[in-house]
């Protein structure tokens, strides 16, 4: 049976992981999560304090890459790949504001990048996969057979990480949320390295007034399409 690499590029929270899971699902492909990985460099940047406020001491980060082992384990029980950070399950870590605050920071040095497109890469040399991210269809897999691009509104975006986040933080603000999402599309929209960006032959999908049912049968359509031709 023919395989397919699917790259799903876009802002944050877009709903990019809930797609790519369904779809991997569905098609029995790997899934990577490629955020997670940028997280999981940045947990070990604060645990080794490596950034200072929003100072990132980015030569002793990169003296430190070769100590920095990511890698991915399917949890049979959960039904889902957790991230590992030098063989310490890191998925839920990986997932803090401490972590968000800083994640786009690192992800701007290109030493941090290569070595994380590498991995990415390896991991895709087979196809059967879906990989979310900033930069798939545009610097991971350039000849992925489907990209997509996903986009909503910055307030549906907010609101969406928002109801994940309260349940864990209760403290936890709207506002603080919506800051963090506006200045992480700033930094991954302006940075130098890969910045993220529509691919000329992605297709964009505006999912603010889509249900989740509604885009994934809209996207196995695409899917079929490129399967079938
Ligand atoms: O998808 P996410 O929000 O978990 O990603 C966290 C950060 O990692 C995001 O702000 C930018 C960065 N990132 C990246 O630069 N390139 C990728 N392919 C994936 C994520």
């Amino acid at each position: 049976m023919k395989k397919i690499t699917i790259a799903i590029d876009g802002f944050s929270s877009t709903g990019k992981s809930t797609l790519a899971k369904q779809l991997a699902q569905y098609l029995r492909y790997i899934y990577v999560d490629s955020g997670a990985m940028y997280r999981a460099v940045a947990l070990f940047v604060l645990q080794n304090e490596l950034i200072n406020g929003y100072e990132l001491k980015t030569f002793n980060l990169i003296g430190k890459l070769h100590l920095i082992k990511v890698t991915f384990k399917y949890n049979e029980a959960l039904e889902i790949s957790e991230v590992y950070l030098n063989d310490i399950n890191v998925n839920e870590a990986v997932r803090s504001m401490e972590v968000s605050n800083v994640v786009s920071i690192i992800s701007t040095v290109p030493e941090v990048r290569q070595q994380m497109v590498s991995i990415q890469q390896q991991m895709g040399s087979e196809k059967g996969i879906v990989m979310d991210g900033r930069d798939i269809g545009t610097v991971v897999f350039p000849n992925a057979e489907l990209k997509l691009f996903m986009t909503a509104s910055v307030d549906t975006r907010a609101k969406r990480r928002y109801d994940e986040l309260v349940l864990k933080d209760s403290k936890l603000s709207i506002h603080s949320v919506l800051d963090n999402i506006k200045s992480r599309d700033f930094l991954d929209s302006t940075r130098k390295e890969s910045p993220l960006f529509k691919a000329d032959d992605a297709i964009e999908i505006d999912n603010s007034n889509l249900s989740k049912k509604e885009q994934f049968d809209l996207v196995v359509k695409l899917v079929n399409t490129k399967l079938n031709a």
